[in-house]
């Protein structure tokens, strides 16, 4: 089958702790430059739009693991989380095609507790 779901739920809590304690270190290695315009531009809800982007890349490793037996070998910033005009989340991966991806798709929701994202990894035949 050349299609693999992932999905991650994550408190939100835990993902603001981290930022807070570790501050531009922990922001530095999980997100990119984009990502961190993206939720800083959030204000007070920023840290539900992080937790968003921190599920939305280990459903991705979810999704590939299946596939890529040494899966930390992608680093957190090869996955990039990032909005259309109309606010829908898309992937952007870093090796892409080496890694035979052709496409992804994701949702994200998020509450005042908790962020979820689910995704569909659609590999080239081999
Ligand atoms: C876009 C919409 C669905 C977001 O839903 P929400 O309950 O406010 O917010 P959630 O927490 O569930 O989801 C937020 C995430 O939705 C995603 N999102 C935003 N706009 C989107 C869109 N147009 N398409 C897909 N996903 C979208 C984003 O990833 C966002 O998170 P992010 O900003 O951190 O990236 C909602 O604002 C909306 O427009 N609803 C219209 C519903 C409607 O018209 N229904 C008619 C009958 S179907």
């Amino acid at each position: 089958m050349n299609i693999k779901c992932g999905t991650d739920i994550i408190e939100i809590d835990r993902i603001k702790e981290s930022i807070e304690i570790y501050n531009n270190s922990f922001l530095e290695r999980i997100y990119t430059d984009k990502e961190i315009e993206y939720c800083e531009s959030k204000k007070m809800q920023k840290f539900q739009h992080y937790a968003a982007r921190f599920a939305a890349k280990e459903a991705v490793f979810k999704a590939i693991s299946d596939k890529f037996e040494n899966k930390y070998s992608i680093s957190w910033k090869d996955i990039e989380i990032l909005n259309d005009r109309n606010g829908r989340p898309y992937v952007e991966m870093k090796n892409q095609k080496q890694l035979m991806i052709e496409n992804i798709d994701l949702s994200i929701s998020h509450c005042k507790d908790y962020a979820i994202a689910m995704v569909v990894v659609e590999f080239y035949k081999m």
